[in-house]
């Protein structure tokens, strides 16, 4: 049932490819996106003037990657909860909102509950969800199904790979619906998500060199992920593969919140991952790797075929094709899940059960 792989998380990584298809193919019909499955109408997107997208994990991170997205196109206010956060707060919630929630597994405690806290207060509610029939997915006024398939390994992979492309595609119509883009622009962004699964793939053909990496990176005992706006939400998401199956102490930074502390763990050969998908914030970025190169870290960098001279700086580079910038995420993952992978697998971990982890957290 591994299909030839040796672990339930290889065989998903590269189900990564399909799993974006098929969830792109379900809502997006000869270049337009068709919400009507989901139930949303122009008149219910109209109506919306903020957004909560409350989640936790890596459904949480696709949230902080989805808040960039949906603040650039759409032009509405976001607001990113930990679900575990949010349901404890006494928030003040706008009755003009959606809620968002975003779940795999459909069942997670603390996500559950804090969308019925949104129902209590008459938010109307949208799930992301993969399970069908789950919790999540019955209660949710809105449901938009990933169709990632059923899920094994702990660690999240496709399940991750298909709420970002949930999240591009409502923001992407809701930005047409609001008159936040224009035709040309609609027409270019999905044609550009269409490109998604193949350069994936290309991705995972290439990963012959991560492995070679993460075999020299097993002992690391600390790993610094750092990057700005989407950047640092697909650090948060590296930092937690690599924590949760490699057992390796790892940090996510905005790289700009360095030198407000962190930088003062950075010693001699302490591993920095650069991550530079964003234009506008790539020469920021590389200042803060030398910032950690002249106090001796090692450095990686994940960046887009063409910006060639990161090898200025970085000891080593992994590049990704050229896409949208909004879309990078999707890109920018594969590599560091590949990473987390092999540096478990180099430690003879148990990859897919990683201890004390359950794959839904039913609990509070
Ligand atoms: C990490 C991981 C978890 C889940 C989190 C939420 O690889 O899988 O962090 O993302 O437990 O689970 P769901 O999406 O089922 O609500």
């Amino acid at each position: 049932e591994k299909a030839g792989f040796e672990h339930f998380m290889m065989k998903e990584i590269h189900e990564q490819p399909k799993a974006v298809q098929d969830t792109l193919s379900s809502v997006v019909k000869d270049g337009q996106i068709d919400l009507s499955e989901i139930g949303l109408t122009d008149e219910n997107i109209q109506d919306i003037d903020q957004i909560y997208i409350i989640a936790c994990g890596s459904a949480y991170h696709v949230g902080m990657a989805a808040q960039y997205v949906f603040e650039d196109m759409v032009r509405v206010p976001v607001r990113v909860e930990l679900a575990s956060e949010f349901r404890y707060r006494n928030p003040i919630l706008n009755p003009k909102a959606l809620a968002i929630i975003i779940s795999q597994s459909g069942e997670t405690a603390d996500s559950l509950a804090a969308l019925r806290l949104c129902k209590e207060n008459n938010i109307r509610t949208l799930g992301i969800v993969n399970v069908v029939g789950s919790s999540i997915a019955r209660e949710a006024d809105n449901v938009f199904y990933t169709l990632a398939g059923p899920e094994i390994s702990v660690a999240t992979t496709k399940a991750y790979s298909t709420q970002l492309i949930a999240a591009y595609v409502l923001a992407i119509q809701f930005a047409k619906v609001k008159g936040t883009i224009s035709e040309e622009q609609y027409a270019a962004y999905i044609k550009e998500l269409e490109t998604l699964p193949d350069k994936i793939q290309r991705i995972i053909d290439d990963k012959e060199r991560i492995q070679w990496f993460a075999s020299k990176q097993a002992n690391a005992k600390d790993v610094f992920f750092i990057g700005r706006g989407i950047d640092y939400a697909i650090c948060l998401e590296g930092s937690l593969k690599m924590k949760e199956i490699s057992y390796i102490h790892s940090e996510a930074y905005a790289a700009g919140e360095l030198k407000h502390g962190t930088i003062s763990l950075i010693e001699d050969g302490t591993l920095v991952i650069g991550v530079l998908t964003q234009p506008a914030l790539y020469e920021k970025t590389v200042s803060n790797m030398v910032e950690c190169r002249s106090r001796g870290a090692y450095l990686m960098g994940l960046t887009t075929f063409g910006n060639y001279n990161i090898e200025d700086t970085a000891d080593f580079t992994v590049y990704m094709p050229k896409t949208d910038p909004h879309f990078a995420t999707s890109l920018a993952v594969i590599p560091l899940q590949l990473l987390g992978y092999y540096v478990s697998v180099a430690k003879g971990l148990d990859v897919d059960k990683p201890r004390n982890l359950a794959k839904s957290v039913t609990v509070e």
